[in-house]
């Protein structure tokens, strides 16, 4: 015959570890994204606003991000016409990354959330020293 004691005492074990990295996401995962904008360049912008309107790029960086490269890389070309009519320079690092030099407290702020991990920076440049930016 088998201990029943013994195999219920088995499953709650078995249960506290299964359901062990539920209970420690908790916090986390009600904790939503909270990119910050406070960087030196965007503090000192008289209309902040980024290359697109906030909806936009909030839904759409992505592919941006690849029009751009595709843009630069494929056709030459190197300066974007943004809905608005302004013309900004296509540059991840130049760009994206002088507004929100933030890129720790912006950037990975959404994306560890979602966790994507974008391969950019294999080559992009960011400065580590500088990801966290702010005033
Ligand atoms: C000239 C400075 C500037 C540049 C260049 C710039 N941004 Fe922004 N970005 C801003 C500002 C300011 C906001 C906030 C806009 C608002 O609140 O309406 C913003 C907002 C955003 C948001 C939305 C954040 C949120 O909380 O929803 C994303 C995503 C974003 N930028 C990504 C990018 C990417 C990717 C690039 C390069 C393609 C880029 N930005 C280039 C200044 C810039
Ligand atoms: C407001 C939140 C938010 C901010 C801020 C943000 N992202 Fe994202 N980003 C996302 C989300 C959500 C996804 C995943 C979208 C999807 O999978 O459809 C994503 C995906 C991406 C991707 C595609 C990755 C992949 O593997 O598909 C790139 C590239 C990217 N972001 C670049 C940037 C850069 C560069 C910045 C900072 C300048 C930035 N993002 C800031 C929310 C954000
Ligand atoms: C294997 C290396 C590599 C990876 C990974 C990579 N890139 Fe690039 N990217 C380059 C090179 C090289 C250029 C050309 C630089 C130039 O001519 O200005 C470039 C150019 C670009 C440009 C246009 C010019 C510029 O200075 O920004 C954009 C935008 C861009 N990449 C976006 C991305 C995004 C977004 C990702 C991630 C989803 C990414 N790249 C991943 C190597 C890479």
């Amino acid at each position: 015959m088998y201990d029943a004691g013994k195999i219920i005492i088995g499953l709650i074990i078995f249960l506290a570890f299964a359901t062990f990295p539920f209970y420690s996401n908790m916090g986390k995962a009600v904790a939503k994204p909270d990119p910050k904008l406070n960087t030196p360049v965007i503090q000192q912008m008289k209309v902040k606003q980024c290359v697109e309107s906030k909806k936009f790029m909030r839904a759409k960086h992505m592919q941006l991000l690849i029009n751009w490269r595709n843009a630069a890389l494929r056709r030459g070309e190197r300066l974007y016409k943004g809905s608005d009519g302004r013309i900004t320079e296509i540059s991840l690092q130049n760009q994206c990354l002088r507004c929100h030099s933030n890129k720790r407290n912006f950037c990975d702020e959404c994306h560890n959330y979602v966790a994507v991990n974008p391969y950019c920076w294999d080559c992009h440049f960011y400065a580590p020293k500088e990801a966290n930016n702010e005033h």
